[in-house]
């Protein structure tokens, strides 16, 4: 029985992570999960699963889930999600929680040697060198769920990072895929949530539409694998059926293709090393007909570029690209920027910023803190002049 911690249980992922469970009673147990605002479904995910302890986003939402369930320990905040990550009798923690707040949580699990099952690329953007740096001493495996990681861990099966001449990170291209900047200005909220293949929550959709979960994906790929931005290329791929590939250093391809359904590689991050069975529909290449890939146009969509110019630079610029990112997004969803202006304020917020070291926790939130002031600064500079 490998028993559960879910952090973000209420998400898109955490949802499927429990389908997944629900597929797998007898080998897979829930003893703690973690939500942000939503203490209704938190309250009915307790009644089902029987969690040892929980945790919301806020004094006020726990509050509220106290209001609704019993018989549980409920806490709240960034210590709340150290306390479910570390919960006694999790054996795999599952980072499945927007933003950053659990970088925390996840380094702590990592100290109590919990497998951690990783669905949140920002923590790995922020901090992968520490967090990386803490696997390793810990002996603790880091297992991608985001699909294309998750996909490029399938592929190389165990080989050695000297194997590889290049990873392959395949892209939708999102719902604007085609479009040129000019027709860009005036997309909307609405049309950049409707992605063309995968449903996912808000703040990665957007990251879709823009390329920056590309972008925010090369970096992931760099630190969970340990290879350079010049050896991590981008194709877009439309029909999103191979999911990502790997070239060796005999020139052989090795690519992983499936359904578009996220309970995939996180089954497959709960039974490694094992394959289980699981009730996903085949793959059906025929219906797909063709397998188109193309260059990502950077000129229509910086951020896929800021983002290979923030991990190049290293030290504190990918920290800076990430924080400046959610600010830019959310107001976007706010409505109170424009679409072309997200990769505006990104890269204003890195040009201001001097880059330093930043090897312990403290200094990437100090930076973190910083970058965020300044991209509401550039923000409100961007849209005064719309
Ligand atoms: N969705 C996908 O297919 C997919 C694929 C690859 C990678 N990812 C990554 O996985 C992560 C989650 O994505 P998602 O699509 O599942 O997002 P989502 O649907 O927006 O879900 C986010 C989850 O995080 C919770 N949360 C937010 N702030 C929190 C806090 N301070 N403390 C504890 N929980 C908090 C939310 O709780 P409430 O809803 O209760 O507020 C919700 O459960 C992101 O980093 C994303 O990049 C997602």
């Amino acid at each position: 029985m490998r028993r559960i911690a879910i952090l973000g249980s209420t998400g898109s992922i955490g949802r499927n992570a429990l389908s997944v469970v629900d597929a797998h009673r007898e080998r897979l147990s829930v003893v703690a999960l973690a939500a942000g605002e939503n203490a209704d479904l938190l309250a009915a995910q307790i009644a089902k699963y029987r969690p040892a302890v929980v945790s919301m986003a806020t004094g006020a939402a726990a509050d509220r889930l106290r209001q609704a369930a019993s018989g549980v320990r409920i806490a709240s905040g960034r210590d709340g999600l150290v306390e479910v990550a570390t919960a006694p009798d999790a054996d795999i923690v599952l980072c499945a929680s927007s933003g950053t707040e659990a970088l925390e949580a996840v380094l702590a699990a990592i100290e109590q040697k919990k497998t951690i099952a990783l669905a949140n690329k920002e923590v790995l953007v922020m901090a992968g060198g520490i967090v990386m740096d803490a696997a390793r001493r810990h002996g603790v495996p880091v297992l991608p769920v985001d699909s294309e990681h998750n996909a490029i861990h399938q592929c190389l099966h165990g080989r050695g990072q000297h194997e590889i001449r290049r990873l392959i990170l395949t892209a939708s291209g999102g719902p604007f895929r085609g479009r040129s900047a000019s027709e860009l200005e005036s997309v909307t909220a609405d049309q950049a949530l409707n992605h063309p293949t995968w449903r996912m929550g808000r703040k990665i959709t957007i990251d879709s539409a823009t390329l920056m979960n590309k972008g925010l994906e090369v970096i992931e790929a760099h630190w969970l694998f340990g290879v350079a931005a010049d050896q991590i290329d981008v194709v877009v791929h439309p029909q999103s059926v191979v999911h990502s590939m790997v070239e060796l250093t005999d020139g052989s391809v090795i690519a992983q293709l499936g359904v578009t359904d996220m309970r995939l590689p996180i089954q497959y991050a709960f039974s490694y090393p094992e394959r289980w069975s699981a009730a996903l529909p085949s793959l059906d290449l025929v219906g797909a007909g063709r397998l188109d890939f193309h260059t990502p146009d950077t000129q229509a969509f910086p951020c896929l570029a800021l983002a290979y110019r923030a991990l190049q630079a290293e030290r504190s610029l990918p920290v800076v690209l990430n924080a400046a990112n959610e600010v830019a997004v959310a107001r976007f969803l706010d409505g109170r920027l424009a679409f072309p202006a997200i990769a505006q304020v990104i890269e204003q917020t890195m040009a201001a910023h001097k880059p330093a070291e930043v090897n312990t926790l403290a200094a990437v939130r100090a930076v973190d803190a910083w970058a965020r002031e300044q991209a509401q600064a550039s923000a409100r500079e961007v849209e005064l002049k719309v």
